[in-house]
């Protein structure tokens, strides 16, 4: 599938995105492993949530989906899981597998963690490492990739692990499998990273101590089955921030998105650039920050970007770097190697296409250097990136010709009906096959 995208346009109304996606994939994973019954709302039906959906399933949860964006889940217990009769397909997912490799590191039966190509090249040596210290026994592809084999029946013991990258994935991996450990385990970041496994933790009635940028809990206790309302996601939120914020006549209300501090750095990104964002009706929803985004168009400026900013902006570049091609001089991004190990080489893969529209960008091996300027138009890759694609779908706002992004089948990984939802908002966007 690709997206033919006409040059021109403005987004105005109101609209909620999609569920979002971290918490969707734990909602999940909590649920099955609580006592008794959790209900979600506003579920993310990606394809990445529904593969951790499956694989749950997979291994003898029963999941009810009764309508729309609301999910039952019957949980087993900590205990309850039993082997899938097969390999458990992540599809995409980072984050469901790097998740599921720590909580199955403590189950008494060997299983097997697969996905697709995108997936089967990414690191997975970040999580072995300290699922390895705690006793965990996994076998990886070469150079730590996928597929995972996780044996079995390994005793787990407690560790204080230093993340060596700022990584949510990372740290609930190894919070996951500290609910199977004996004693305290305890993960220590470099920077604060999203927080919502410590956060759905809570909700679900588990203890989780904060010290300073120490997270820890103790093996052994229980979790008891909750509601969830899922937040709309602040990273598909994203492509209309900045879709908005470059396209004259544009006044967007984007409803009910999630507005974590360790997931906020768009905003204050956007914000910095000089865009014109108002946050409405905050409130608080099961535990994390919700409110309804009004955002204007405003003529941007490039900026030097915090570095504190980039872990709490991390999935965001592809559509920043957008904004940094229409705002007003340059803009610097540094400290930002983990781009290259996303779903693609974030930094590459903008990189290509930017130029390809007639911008120039220096890319360095942490960042990008971001010249502002006019966007023309052309066909550009998206590496198979869902991110990529959706980001340069809304460049088409201010590109004089014609854009035609390449192989956009995994906006359905992140964004079901962003196309649809664009071209409502006034995007002139039209998928085709081929
Ligand atoms: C995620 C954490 C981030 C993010 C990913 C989702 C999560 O990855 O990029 O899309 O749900 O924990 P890292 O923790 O690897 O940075």
């Amino acid at each position: 599938m690709k997206f033919s995208v006409q040059p021109g346009g403005a987004l105005v109304g109101e609209l909620r995105v999609p569920g979002d996606k971290s918490i969707s994939h734990r909602s999940i994973m909590l649920g099955a492993l609580a006592e008794g019954r959790t209900r979600i709302s506003g579920f993310l039906e990606g394809e990445d949530a529904l593969a951790t959906l499956e694989a749950f399933r997979a291994m003898g949860v029963q999941i009810e989906r009764p309508a729309r964006g609301e999910v039952v889940v019957n949980g087993v217990g900590l205990h309850g899981l039993r082997a899938a009769d097969a390999a458990l397909d992540l599809g995409n997912a980072g984050t469901g597998m790097r998740l599921l490799v720590g909580l199955l590191a403590g189950q008494p039966f060997d299983s097997e963690l697969s996905g697709d190509a995108s997936l089967c090249s990414r690191p997975m040596g970040r999580v072995i490492e300290p699922l390895t210290l705690m006793g965990a026994h996994i076998e990886a592809a070469e150079g730590g990739r996928p597929p995972l084999r996780i044996r079995g029946g390994k005793a787990l013991k407690g560790i204080h692990y230093e993340l060596p990258m700022a990584s949510a994935q990372v740290k609930s991996c190894v919070l996951l499998a500290g609910l199977y450990a004996e004693g305290e385990t305890a993960v220590t970041e470099p920077a604060p990273t999203r927080d919502h496994t410590e956060r759905m933790l809570g909700g679900f009635g588990y203890t989780v101590r904060r010290k300073g940028s120490t997270v820890s809990l103790q093996g052994g206790g229980a979790l008891r089955g909750c509601e969830i309302d899922v937040p709309a996601d602040i990273s598909s939120a994203a492509f209309f921030l900045v879709g908005a914020s470059i396209a004259p006549g544009s006044d967007l209300l984007l409803t009910h998105v999630g507005i974590n501090p360790t997931r906020d750095g768009v905003l204050t990104i956007l914000r910095l650039m000089g865009a014109d964002i108002t946050l409405q009706n905050e409130r608080e929803v099961g535990g994390e920050p919700v409110a309804d985004i009004r955002v204007r168009h405003a003529p941007l400026r490039g900026i030097e970007i915090p570095a504190d900013q980039v872990p709490l902006a991390i999935d965001e570049f592809p559509a920043l770097f957008i904004a940094a091609a229409c705002a007003e001089g340059q803009t610097v991004l540094r400290g930002a190697q983990e781009l290259r190990v996303k779903e693609s080489d974030r930094i590459a893969a903008m990189a290509e296409g930017l130029s390809t529209l007639g911008i120039r960008t220096q890319v360095l091996e942490d960042g990008i250097i971001v010249e502002g300027g006019s966007l023309g138009g052309g066909a550009v890759r998206t590496f198979l990136d869902h991110r990529i694609a959706m980001a340069f779908a809304i460049a088409g706002l201010r590109a004089a010709q014609p854009i035609e992004v390449l192989d956009c089948d995994h906006v359905a990984t992140s964004f079901p009906g962003f196309e649809q939802l664009a071209a409502q908002a006034g995007l002139h966007i039209e998928s085709s096959t081929g």
